[in-house]
């Protein structure tokens, strides 16, 4: 089968298109044709050897895999053909991957396979830190970093189906029209030196009740100060390099929290909560009240392009691979 592969670490450049023989399903996993993966900031962690768990190289990135199923074990409750998405440690380049079947679901009708590539990773990542660790509650406010990004207009329009008022922060004018379109309320440039200050404004001086940070570096420190009584940080990623320190006298008076979540980890510490979630997400889609958005898909050897532009600052929502071009039928039209 063909596949991008890593052979050493690195940037985007040294990923591979490579024949490779399909990956061998162990007891309890899927094999899934995949038709399409999206790109997300991990990749390139992951690639660069500076991810949270290194895979022994040569592997194949990717962390997702929407498709088909090529076979299924007993009891699994899947059979050749399903359409599914499935969470994947690695793998989703390839024309087929390996996935265990409790982290496999099934497609409801409507959703398409780069539209369910584009709803995996980044809104089950985000529906996660929102709903089951930020505690998101409909009446709050919530603020968001690098909000035109995967994770960031995810949290936007995620935060608008909780109900919230959502202040979206990102570093250019059409990012935040991005954002702007997606739900947000409010609008803040983080380029403008006085961006805290406007954030407190536009939360009435109260300040704002959850945010959701998937930037770090220098947008933590503001961030952290915008913060009202009670109110909770979330820690999901640290796209701008920068993992910050956390000043404990910050927290303090205001009864703030700094909470981390991670996808990873719940899937090791609580995996029921992964199917309720992607459960929550397909209905939400049906609805129409979350609608990820593909700003650029690519075929398979272009995989490396699409690395990049989140590497360079420069994706908005979700890129996506298509990994069998050409053999996948056209992107469902509600896919913004
Ligand atoms: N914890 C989890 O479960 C989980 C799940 C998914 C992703 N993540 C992490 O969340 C972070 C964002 O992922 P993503 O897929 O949303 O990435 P993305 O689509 O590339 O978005 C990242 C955003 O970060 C901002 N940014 C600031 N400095 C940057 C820099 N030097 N390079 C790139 N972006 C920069 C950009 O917004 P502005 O230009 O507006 O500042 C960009 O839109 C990554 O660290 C990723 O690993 C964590």
């Amino acid at each position: 089968m063909r596949a991008m592969v890593c052979g050493r670490w690195g940037g985007p450049e040294q990923l591979t298109l490579t024949n490779v023989p399909e990956p061998v399903p162990k007891p309890g996993e899927v094999s899934i044709d995949v038709h399409a993966c999206s790109v997300n900031f991990a990749d390139l962690l992951m690639i660069g050897g500076t991810y949270q768990t290194r895979p022994e190289l040569p592997f194949v990135p990717g962390l997702e895999a929407a498709g088909t199923i090529a076979s299924a074990p007993e009891g699994s409750g899947f059979k050749t053909g399903d359409r599914v998405v499935a969470i994947l440690w690695h793998g989703g380049y390839a024309e087929q991957a390996v996935a265990s079947a409790q982290e496999t679901f099934l497609l409801p009708a409507g959703v398409s396979f780069d539209v369910a590539a584009a709803l995996t990773s980044a809104y089950v990542s985000t529906a996660l830190a929102l709903i089951r660790v930020a505690h998101l509650k409909p009446s709050e406010v919530l603020l968001v970093l690098g909000a035109s990004g995967g994770v960031g207009l995810a949290a936007v329009q995620l935060g608008k189906a909780l109900g919230a008022t959502v202040i979206a922060v990102a570093s250019t004018p059409d990012k935040l029209a991005i954002a702007r379109e997606a739900g947000a309320d409010r609008v803040i440039c983080s380029a403008d030196a006085a961006w805290k200050e406007q954030v407190l404004s536009e939360s009435g001086s109260a300040g704002v009740n959850v945010c959701v940070d998937p930037v770090g570096g220098p947008l933590f420190d503001p961030a952290l100060s915008t913060l009202g009584w009670g109110g909770r940080y979330v820690l999901v990623g640290f796209a701008a390099g920068q993992a910050p320190s956390i000043p404990a006298h910050r927290l303090l008076v205001k009864h703030r929290a700094v909470l981390g979540s991670s996808l990873r980890y719940f899937r090791y510490h609580d995996p029921a909560a992964l199917r309720e979630t992607m459960d929550q997400l397909f209905a939400w889609y049906a609805q129409g009240r979350i609608l990820p958005r593909i700003t650029l898909r690519l075929p398979l050897e272009a995989t490396a392009e699409g690395l990049r532009t989140l590497a360079e600052r420069r994706a908005i929502g979700k890129v996506v691979v298509h990994v069998r071009e050409g053999r996948e039928a056209p992107p469902a039209a509600r896919s913004a």
